[in-house]
């Protein structure tokens, strides 16, 4: 798989244009905030953009971000600015090619940014024991539209959180299928390579992500994906593509069902592109200044993690009430919570 999708990356695809899917992000889904930056990057970059989701998540300054399949570097890029002269940002791609437009432009960015704070790394993002990365020494893991091309997710997910430092975030965008691949579509090499194939069965990824000590993923985001090539779609034999993005933290005391506690936050409108309300996640649109109510899961991901200057918190672990009230997973393809069991439900 990994020379199948090398030479699809380094050799078929020169541009987004010759994807054959919606994958790729439309322009207009870009926020407005976002704009000005990605106006700022090399257009060879942009031009090989193959990503399916925006993997650019709030409270940067300073952090140390890693790119998992960075390709020819867009999202690094845009990051770097993010993270600004005290972050870093490092990107890891398997592709000589997609590398070698990333690098090619390096020097053009670190001018119009005004620092050099990005570097990018050849290797196998399912083995990133080998890239000589310190253990929990990165605040955010980012990856767009990646994970389903591995042949081995589970050893993506346990090298991402080896990588974190607690209360850190596994911020990224893939392909989920609303049931198993079968052999026959996953042996396609097209639809592998256009990040179909390869595609968990978006319950399987829960199961993954739990296996792997991320307790309760997040969704943020998704969207069906089109197959616009009708013979391809012919071939994908019925299955229903989404892309979805997730935030999987690094903390320990997460539960695999939502607490009630009695606990709520309230949003204090201090992060600059968010003034009036911030969306943690598809079920938590948390408007300034309003008491909201938490489950035990949610408290942590906000008290113990980069999110905890901007909220105010009330209550403790000190009561239990059951089951968070109102529990409704918020999952790919509009699954119910019921069914979800493992992974979000407040
Ligand atoms: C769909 S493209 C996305 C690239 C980039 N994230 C973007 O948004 O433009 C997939 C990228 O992942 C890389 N890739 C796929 N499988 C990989 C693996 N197992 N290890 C490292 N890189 C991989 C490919 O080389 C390719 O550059």
């Amino acid at each position: 798989m990994h020379e199948l999708v090398k030479d699809y990356y380094g050799n078929r695809l020169r541009s987004s244009k010759d994807l054959r899917t919606s994958a790729c992000c439309d322009a207009d889904a870009v926020p407005a905030w976002l704009r000005p930056l990605l106006a700022r990057i090399h257009p060879e970059v942009l031009e090989r953009y193959y990503g399916c989701g925006l993997v650019c998540p709030e409270l940067l300054e300073g952090c140390r971000v890693l790119d998992l399949g960075c390709g020819a570097g867009r999202d690094v890029y845009a990051l770097a600015q993010l993270v600004g002269p005290s972050g870093e940002v490092v990107g890891v791609d398997m592709t000589d090619e997609q590398l070698a437009v990333a690098q090619r432009h390096r020097a053009h960015h670190a001018e119009v940014f005004g620092f050099d704070n990005v570097r990018f790394l050849q290797g196998y993002i399912e083995r990133l024991d080998e890239l000589g990365l310190e253990a929990g020494s990165f605040d955010v893991v980012v990856s767009n539209c990646v994970v389903n091309l591995s042949p081995d997710k589970e050893a993506v997910l346990a090298g991402v959180r080896r990588l974190l430092k607690p209360g850190g975030e596994f911020h990224f965008s893939d392909v989920h299928a609303d049931r198993r691949v079968p052999e026959a579509v996953r042996g396609d090499p097209v639809l592998y390579g256009e990040c179909l194939g390869g595609a968990l069965y978006w319950k399987d990824f829960l199961r993954v992500a739990q296996r792997c000590g991320f307790a309760d993923p997040r969704l943020l985001a998704d969207r069906p994906l089109a197959i616009t090539d009708p013979d391809l779609e012919r071939r994908a034999g019925g299955i229903a593509f989404h892309s979805a993005t997730w935030r999987l933290f690094r903390l320990d005391g997460l539960e695999d069902a939502c607490e009630d506690h009695g606990q709520a936050v309230v949003y204090r409108g201090s992060i600059a592109q968010h003034p009036h309300r911030l969306v943690f996640d598809k079920h938590h649109r948390m408007e300034a200044g309003r008491m909201f109510p938490v489950c035990g899961n949610t408290w942590r991901m906000l008290a113990q993690t980069r999110f905890a200057p901007h909220f105010d918190f009330h209550g403790d672990f000190s009561r239990h009430y059951g089951i968070f009230a109102g529990c409704g997973a918020v999952m790919p393809f509009d699954a119910p919570a019921a069914d979800a069991k493992v992974g979000s439900c407040c």
